[in-house]
């Protein structure tokens, strides 16, 4: 298990992002927009990973869910039909002396908690991110930047089902962007203003929603353990009691990592899987007078299906992945940083080394060799220590020695990150052993 207590862990990671092109604030150089990020060209192809192994899981691999991707900017009447207009406030509490802003159930007393201040009365603030559709700033074109995936879905059911003809049960999935105008943003890409979810909504008959309730969280939990390859230990799931429960849902279970920074037991929430009932379609139904009803084959009847609903947010699993990958070791007496990530994650599969600047054109022959299958780096500059080193910080799980001798033997050496044990090989023969690399890993090649 991971030392989660190490308190510099966040720090240090956060430092690793901006250093090596993971994240990096947004509009920096003009003093920072809080709580927007943007990935860097590693953090971009990490999040890409990690939406692709989400899409396999969810909408690829099955023939029972499907993909959409809908709009960001959404019809009005989307939010008034789901009760978000009315509903998605938080109330808040500001302090008279120190201007501080804080939701009214994070605080326990009367006063501020920054400096002892007295509080206004809590005040209703609005999550969602208004703007305008067209030129005219007037009450007709206000329009609302989607707060989460899913209601789209729940708007084009019947459009979803005419085309796909699809019966119960089915699901259908999107990723994307979601905004919330925040109270508070904290913990770097945990919680911030503008995010992006991978949202699964799993339509079945009332009879079966237990039966897909529980096969969904396992389902989910186990994808953070066999496919991105988290440890176990710090993954935990948490039923929601009655109280924390929202009144359309029967059951939601989180799962949760043991975030560094994470107050209370030390858990964060990465995912949320709800029993949502029949709310979401009736409420879009009432909103918009569309049957949405569809027709159970056993019964013969009409229903309004019941929705099994797995949310998860693509900032936190990244931030997770990173903080559980994170080692460092000493080798030699001398200490490295490691990205112990799993290689299907890996920004980088694999570096090419040349060992000297005379042998550049041969290795890049190798680098162009290999990069039509996977994203190479090519890496000429510094001591062959240095150059393992920096791809041991980016998680490249192999690197790819070109020495003199390869000139002759027509071999390079392959290093394996995180065994640090090295195996030569034909050049030849180099896509098929890196193929058998990426499938089956280091230690079941041989
Ligand atoms: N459709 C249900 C829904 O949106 P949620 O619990 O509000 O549920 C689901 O959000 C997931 O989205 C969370 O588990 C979290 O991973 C992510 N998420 C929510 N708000 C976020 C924020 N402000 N910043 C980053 N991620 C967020």
């Amino acid at each position: 298990m991971r030392d989660n207590q190490d308190k510099d862990l966040m720090k240090k990671v956060i430092s690793l992002c901006k250093r090596l092109g993971f994240v990096y604030q947004s509009g920096e150089i003009h003093g920072g927009l809080q709580s927007a990020w943007d990935y860097g060209p590693l953090g971009s192809e990490l999040k890409r990973n990690i939406t692709e192994l989400w899409w396999h899981e969810m909408v690829r691999s099955r023939g029972d869910v499907v993909g959409v991707d809908t709009a960001i900017i959404t019809h009005t009447d989307v939010w008034k039909s789901s009760g978000h207009l009315k509903n998605f406030h938080d109330p808040m509490v500001d302090c008279k002396k120190c201007k501080a802003r804080f939701r009214e159930d994070h605080v326990e007393t009367e006063i501020c908690p920054n400096c002892g201040g007295e509080l206004t009365e809590p005040r209703s603030f609005g999550l969602m991110f208004k703007t305008f559709m067209g030129p005219l700033e007037d009450d007709g074109s206000v329009v609302y930047l989607r707060p989460e995936t899913c209601q789209p879905i729940f708007a084009q059911f019947q459009n979803i089902v005419n085309s796909t003809r699809k019966s119960l049960p089915f699901g259908v999935a999107q990723t994307g962007k979601a905004f919330r105008n925040e109270i508070t943003v904290r913990n770097f890409i945990f919680r911030s203003r503008e995010f992006e979810q991978m949202e699964m909504e799993y339509f079945c008959h009332p009879n079966e929603m237990e039966k897909w309730y529980q096969y969904w969280i396992e389902r989910r939990f186990n994808w953070y353990i066999n496919v991105l390859g988290i440890d176990k230990d710090n993954l935990r799931l948490r039923p929601h009691d009655e109280k924390e429960l929202a009144h359309y849902a029967s059951g939601c279970t989180d799962i949760e990592y043991k975030f560094p920074f994470a107050g209370g037991d030390g858990y964060g929430e990465l995912e949320g899987i709800a029993s949502r009932t029949d709310y979401d379609l009736t409420a879009q139904m009432e909103g918009s007078g569309k049957d949405l009803k569809i027709l159970d084959k056993e019964s013969g009847k009409k229903i309004t299906p019941y929705v099994i609903e797995t949310s998860g947010g693509l900032g936190r699993t990244f931030l997770m992945i990173l903080l559980d990958a994170y080692r460092e070791e000493e080798i030699d007496g001398k200490e490295r940083v490691v990205l112990g990530l799993d290689k299907k994650l890996a920004p980088v599969k694999a570096a090419i080394l040349p060992l000297s600047k005379k042998l550049l054109k041969e290795a890049q022959a190798v680098e162009e060799m290999l990069r039509p299958h996977w994203p190479v780096l090519f890496d000429v500059t510094g001591s062959i220590g240095k150059r393992y080193r920096r791809n041991d910080e980016i998680g490249t799980p192999y690197c790819i020695t070109f020495d003199f001798d390869s000139l002759e033997d027509k071999m390079v050496t392959i290093r394996d990150r995180d065994s640090l044990e090295q195996i030569r090989v034909k050049i030849e023969d180099l896509v098929g052993i890196m193929s058998k690399l990426m499938t089956v890993g280091w230690e079941r090649q041989n």
